[in-house]
Order: structure tokens, then C-alpha cells, then sequence
């Protein structure tokens, strides 16, 4: 007790201010800011809204996202919790920040003001500018919105500049919000691994954040894609129900955080990871992040699915929309082991059943340690010579002369352990000093952040379009992730290392499309694990899976089908069992599901029976005669494979004169029920349409060969195919 006592008497002691300890007067210099007249900033497309708020103390706001309402300035009085469009760490803000910026003195508040803003408009497209700063350190924002009005959809992305002469770290650096009022959040998302890509996830957003993200520097799609779609409220279908989905246009780490704030509201924050990036941006230099899209539609994910392909077809695939050709590549049918002869086999083959071109997939390359695995040879980009003797000129001009195109496999960001390459320039590898260089595939990463080797992976394309007249298609493959990240270029700058690889691929990709504008580049990864509008703007096309079983596609395939549109989505016909499911399943239905992209072939021609290849060949031909509307036409999916015991869905023209409807049995059914009825979708209610079942001899309908009104079609009864049989499958093309 006599303690305490003593404790609190030299307590009070010291709380009391003796003559000598007296407080200065506490001054606080603050910056002002001056105050502005409130307003409005639409940002619209044809049938949705983005309303951003300036308020009087020049915070930008998000006031609505969704159905447009006629007059936006109503919400100038309107006083409901405003988030902030662009928030960054510091002031009152206490939330997932979109912008964290360290500075050079060691503080780590930004309070981003409106300065102004413009719209330039462009055929189709409005571009708003918000000219954002920090008062205190002069930090420049622009928080730039690209409408596009026709197709619904509205790019948001950032460019951070840095006005000072010190470099600022930026700790976080998203691309944008998106705020959304409502009680109820239905998320989802695409999660999955090799051969595994695009399964479906869904799962109510409660309080707190949810994440999805990537942290593998490469192959960032295959364990989640950046993309996803979330209602508002408890539910949506194919068909109904207010949807916003997102994606972001970026092929390395991402982030993308779903905050249900204590407001119970929902802030969607997209960008790229911050993971180990803390990005530093040097005095006068500006930083631009990569576009976060954004779709709303009131009918359902079937209509923000339809934004987000007209999208992709009009300005978010290199060449999009276009007819890609079909194609016999040589992977699954011979994968290592082939000669010329083996090759020019094939070519015929290919030929005969009317595909359009040849690719030559891995193992083509390697003198000095030749590539007959996936051991070795990464790297070393010349052509074997003891494989193929006569060359890959001779191959390509083979494959010309019958009328085909001819394709190739590289794969450039990668070096094999045993290599000339990897003898030669071992300082390319990323690795980080003193540390295992874990092998994957037996492979490493080159480290693209440095210019050296931007410059040689420029190279081996360059070269190996050089390797014969006319090469008409490059598969740029990717099979590892990123470990242990670190470069030997970037010094003590390490934190640059992530950011710096994609750019540096994207600086790559721009120089080729600069030199080889016509040229066809799939874009490959393991299958899917570079699925993302950063790449697509490049490439005219991605490998949806290693995955080729028909079955497996049914949910790969419906999923892909969510964000990215047919016209890019390769999809190959296989031998049986299949070598990644085990699964054998009927060619027809093997056929009907690759007609559902860009059909491929994937096997040895020379291993199909007579029958076989008659119904390759018929397959073939009736897909080259609906393929216009697979890839230049509106999707509608009318059943949900995850709900339902059948996969069906369809593309139609947009001007609806021709529609192809494909229907996939999963599971066997009750022979009483008779057909299976689907509402058809998307068709011109009064138009009449001939419907013809494609490539069978007797039909699963009973109105084959008729023709119908669209609204009979779609009255979801007339429709009824009888596909009893597992992995029965059929395609029906509309013509009106
Ligand atoms: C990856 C690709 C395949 C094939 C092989 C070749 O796995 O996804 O399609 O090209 O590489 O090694």
C-alpha cells in the first residue's frame, strides 16, 4: 500500500508543470485546401452508369454503379457514406487502400483532392480524367475511366506521378474501386491448378475481406483467375439478377480484395499485388497501372458474360473476332518422338480432313543437347538437325503447298538447367544470391526485368519467324512459376522485380506485334495459366487447358465462357483414354466440344479408324460452316453444368439471322422423361429458323430439318433433344 502511494505521489508530481517544464504553445502548420463547388462525373455507357462525386472538400467519391438513372446531378444533395474513389492511406481513411505511398522523409499519409477533369471522346469510347494530388507532397493522381458504349463496359486505371525530386515508395498501387450498395453479395470466382483451370467458385461475401490473388510472377491464371462476377443481392442466374463482373487486364501477381466495410457496403478493389513491391518511383518519373474492367448488367451473368466478349472481340484481343484457323497440333499425337516423316505424315493427314493449318509443338529445337525431353534444350532455339535434317523450312513449305498454314511452339522465357544457354548466361536466371535455384520442368525463368534479356527473348521469336517464309502462327508457352524470386540485373531494387517482369514481357510482346502485326500468337501457359487481357491484347488466342478431356472441358470450358469470349478459347480434339483424365468419351462428343471455340486436333490422325475419320471429316466441314457465329456471335448458356445434368448453351449472330446450339448430356437419364426441353435464348422472337442437327444421320429432335419461329424455340418446351446417354452430344445450327 505505502508503494502505491509513493507511485502516485511521484506521478501527480510529474503530470503538474513545475515553472522550467512549461508547454510551448503546440502549433501545427496544415496546408490548406481550398474548398470547391460540389458535382457530378458520369461516366456512362448505353445501359449502365458510373457516378462519380466531388465533394465540396474535394474528395472524389463513388455515388452509383449500375442502371443509369436520367438526371445524375439529383445526387449533388445526396448525403449517404461516400467511399472514396481512389482511397488512399492516411487522413480518416482506415479501409484497404487503393494507393499506400511511402516518402522519402518517412511518412505514410496521402490525402488524394480533385484538381480537375476532361473528357475526350473518341469513336465509341469517352475517356474521363480525374486530376487528383496530394496537397501536403504534391503527389499527382490521374484516375482515368475509359467508357465503352456500346459494349457496356468501362476500363479504369491509374497513373501515379511523382513531381518531387525524391523517390517515394509506392506500397500499394491498385488499378480501382468499385463501391456497391446492397445487403446481400453473391461472389464468383475461378479457382483451379495445371489441367484443373477455371473451376467455378461461389460463396456469399460476408464481413471482413476476401481475396483472390496470385503470387506466382508467371503462370499467375492457374490457381485463380483475375476475374470475377458478384450480384447484388442473394442471387443471380444466367438470365436475371443485377451483376457487376470485374476483370483485370494483367499477367503477373494480382490482387483483388472483396471489403465488406462495417457499412455493410462492398469495395471491390483490383490491382496488382503489392506482394514484395513496394515500387519504388524516382523524382518526375509516373507510374501507370494495368485497366481494371468493369461490367454491369441487369440480366444476369448471361449479359455481363455478352459485355465483356463484345469487349474482348472489339478491343481486348489482338485481331479479335477474326477466324482463327483450325488446326492439327503435333503435341498429344507425338509429343517428343517424331521425324520429318513423322511431321510431313501428319501434314497429310491434316490436310485430308480439311483443317486449315500445322503446328509444330515442343521438341523441334536443341543441336547441341537436342530436346527429346522436357529435360533439356529451353534456350537453345536452333533447329535439330538430326531430327528434321531437311529443316523447319522445308516442313513449313510442305505444309503450304497443301493449302496449309504452318505454326510453331516456343516457349522464350524459359532456360533449361542443361543448356548452351545456361552455360552461357547464367546471370539471366532469376535467382537470388546464396539461394537454391529450384528447378520446375527442369526449367528456370529468365529474368525479364532486365533489358538484355527482353532483347534475346525478342530474339528468339524474331528468329525463329526468320526459320522459314510465311510462319503464319507462334505458340509462346510459359510452364513454370517464378521461386525465389530476385535478379541480378536490379541490384537492391529487388522490389521492382514483379512488376518489372510483366512489363518487360508486355515491352517484348509490343515490339513483335510492331514487326509481325499479321502473325497468329496463341498465348500458352501450361494450358490456362496465362488467361488475362494483359497478354490477350497481344495474342489472338489462349490454350484453355492441357486438359483436353470432353468432360473435364464441360466445367473449364463454362467457366472460361464467364469472362473470356469463344473467339480466343482453343479447344482440341484428343485421343482416347485421355491423357490427362483417363476418361474416354465418345469423338463425336470430343468434336461438339471443341466446335465450341477453335477447333483443334490433338493426336495422331493415323491412329482413327476409317469410321473415325469420316466423322472427323464431317465434323470438320460443318464446323467451318457455323465457326462465324462461334466467333463473332452473342453467347447465351441455358443450363449451369454445376446445377444441371446437361451443358447447353448457344451463339447467335449479332444481326440473329444464324445461331448454333450445342447440348451435352452429363449424366445418364430416366428414359420416360422423354427429351430434355431447353428454352432457346437470344433469337429473333418472330424470325423463322430452319434447324438442321449437324453431323449425325438420324437426329435427336424431332423438328430436325424444320423450320420454326424463334419464339417457339424459345418457349422452352418445343426444344426437347433426346440425349439420354452420357456424354450424348449434339449441335443444332438455326438459320433465319
Ligand atoms: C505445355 C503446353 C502443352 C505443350 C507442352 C509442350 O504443357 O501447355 O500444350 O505445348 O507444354 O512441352
Amino acid at each position: 500500500m505505502k508503494r502505491i502511494t509513493i507511485l502516485l505521489a511521484a506521478l501527480l508530481a510529474a503530470a503538474v508543470p513545475t515553472e522550467a517544464r512549461k508547454a510551448k504553445k503546440f502549433v501545427h502548420e496544415t496546408v490548406e485546401i481550398p474548398s470547391v463547388e460540389p458535382q457530378v462525373i458520369a461516366v456512362e455507357t448505353e445501359n449502365t452508369q458510373l457516378l462519380l462525386g466531388v465533394l465540396g472538400n474535394r474528395q472524389v467519391v463513388i455515388r452509383h454503379y449500375g442502371q443509369p438513372v436520367a438526371n445524375p446531378s439529383q445526387f449533388l444533395e445526396f448525403n449517404g457514406v461516400a467511399a472514396e474513389a481512389y482511397p488512399a492511406a492516411g487522413g480518416t481513411f482506415m479501409g484497404e487502400p487503393a494507393l499506400h505511398v511511402k516518402y522519402a522523409d518517412g511518412t505514410h499519409n496521402t490525402e488524394l483532392r480533385y484538381v480537375g477533369h476532361k473528357v475526350e471522346s473518341a469513336s465509341g469510347v469517352a475517356k474521363t480524367t480525374i486530376q487528383m494530388k496530394d496537397y501536403v507532397t504534391g503527389l499527382q493522381v490521374n484516375l482515368i475511366y475509359e467508357a465503352y458504349r456500346k459494349e457496356n463496359v468501362i476500363s479504369a486505371h491509374t497513373e501515379i506521378l511523382n513531381p518531387g525530386k525524391k523517390a517515394v515508395g509506392l506500397e500499394n498501387y491498385a488499378s480501382a474501386l468499385m463501391r456497391l450498395e446492397g445487403d446481400d453479395f453473391l461472389l464468383t470466382h475461378f479457382h483451379g491448378g495445371w489441367a484443373y483451370e477455371m473451376q467455378t467458385s461461389r460463396e456469399m461475401l460476408d464481413f471482413g475481406t476476401k481475396v483472390i490473388e496470385s503470387r506466382r510472377g508467371t503462370q499467375a491464371t492457374q490457381t485463380e483467375n483475375p476475374s470475377f462476377m458478384v450480384s447484388l443481392g442473394k442471387e443471380f442466374s444466367e438470365t436475371s439478377g443485377a451483376v457487376v463482373a470485374g476483370a483485370l487486364a494483367w499477367s503477373g501477381n494480382f490482387r483483388i480484395a472483396f471489403e465488406r466495410d462495417e457499412t455493410g457496403r462492398l469495395n471491390i478493389l483490383g490491382g496488382i499485388s503489392p506482394f514484395a513491391s513496394a515500387y519504388p518511383l524516382a523524382g518526375g518519373a509516373s507510374f501507370e497501372t494495368p485497366a481494371m474492367l468493369w461490367t454491369y448488367s441487369a440480366e444476369g451473368a448471361g449479359g455481363a458474360s455478352r459485355n465483356l466478349h463484345r469487349w474482348a472481340r472489339n478491343y481486348g484481343i489482338y485481331g479479335g473476332g477474326a477466324v482463327n484457323p483450325t488446326l492439327l497440333n503435333s503435341w498429344e499425337g507425338a509429343y517428343f518422338t517424331f521425324n520429318t516423316s513423322t511431321l510431313t505424315g501428319m501434314i497429310d493427314d491434316a490436310a485430308a480432313m480439311g483443317l486449315e493449318m500445322f503446328v509444330l509443338d515442343d521438341g523441334w529445337f536443341g543441336e547441341k543437347y537436342p530436346r527429346n525431353s522436357d529435360r533439356t534444350s529451353l534456350g537453345d532455339w536452333e533447329p535439330n538437325t538430326s531430327k528434321i535434317p531437311e529443316g523447319i523450312d522445308y516442313l513449313a513449305s510442305y505444309a503450304h503447298e497443301r493449302g496449309l498454314k504452318f505454326g510453331i511452339w516456343i516457349e522464350p522465357e524459359m532456360v533449361s538447367g542443361v543448356s548452351v544457354l545456361a552455360e552461357t548466361h547464367p546471370e539471366w536466371v532469376v535467382q537470388s544470391p546464396g539461394r537454391q535455384l529450384y528447378e520446375a520442368r527442369w526449367q528456370w525463368v529468365l529474368d525479364l526485368s532486365n533489358p538484355d534479356v527482353q532483347d534475346f527473348v525478342f530474339g528468339i521469336f524474331d528468329r525463329t519467324m526468320q526459320l522459314a517464309p510465311g510462319i503464319d502462327y507462334i505458340k509462346w508457352d510459359c510452364n513454370r512459376p517464378i521461386y525465389s524470386f530476385g535478379s541480378t540485373y536490379l541490384g537492391n531494387e529487388q522490389d521492382r522485380f514483379y512488376v518489372e517482369y510483366v512489363q518487360g514481357l508486355y515491352s517484348v510482346m509490343r515490339r513483335i506485334r510492331e514487326k509481325y502485326p499479321k502473325v497468329l500468337v496463341q498465348c500458352c501457359s501450361s494450358g490456362g495459366a496465362r488467361v488475362d487481357y494483359g497478354a490477350m491484347k497481344y495474342c489472338n488466342e489462349f490454350w484453355t487447358s492441357d486438359n483436353t478431356d470432353a468432360i473435364s472441358r464441360v466445367r473449364i470450358q463454362y467457366a472460361t465462357s464467364m469472362i473470356y469470349p469463344a473467339c480466343a478459347m482453343a479447344s482440341h480434339v484428343s485421343a482416347v483414354p485421355n491423357h490427362q483424365s483417363g476418361n474416354i468419351t465418345p469423338l463425336k462428343m470430343r468434336f461438339d466440344m471443341a466446335a465450341a471455340g477453335r477447333l483443334g486436333m490433338e493426336l495422331q490422325p493415323k491412329n482413327l479408324t476409317p469410321e473415325e475419320r469420316a466423322l472427323a471429316d464431317r465434323c470438320i466441314k460443318s464446323y467451318r460452316g457455323f465457326r462465324d457465329v462461334v466467333f463473332g456471335g452473342d453467347l447465351y448458356r441455358l443450363t449451369d453444368p454445376y446445377d444441371s445434368d446437361y451443358y447447353a448453351f448457344m451463339y447467335v449472330s449479332e444481326d440473329k439471322s444464324k445461331a448454333v446450339v450445342f447440348a451435352f448430356c452429363l449424366r445418364y437419364q430416366n428414359r420416360a422423361t422423354g427429351g430434355h426441353p431447353f428454352a432457346l435464348q437470344g433469337l429473333d422472337p418472330s424470325r423463322s429458323y430452319k434447324v438442321t442437327e449437324q453431323n449425325v444421320d438420324s437426329s435427336c429432335w424431332w423438328g430436325n430439318g424444320k423450320s420454326f419461329t424463334g419464339d417457339f424455340l424459345m418457349s422452352g418446351s418445343a426444344f426437347n433433344p433426346v440425349l439420354h446417354q452420357t456424354n450424348a452430344s449434339a449441335i443444332f445450327v438455326l438459320e433465319g
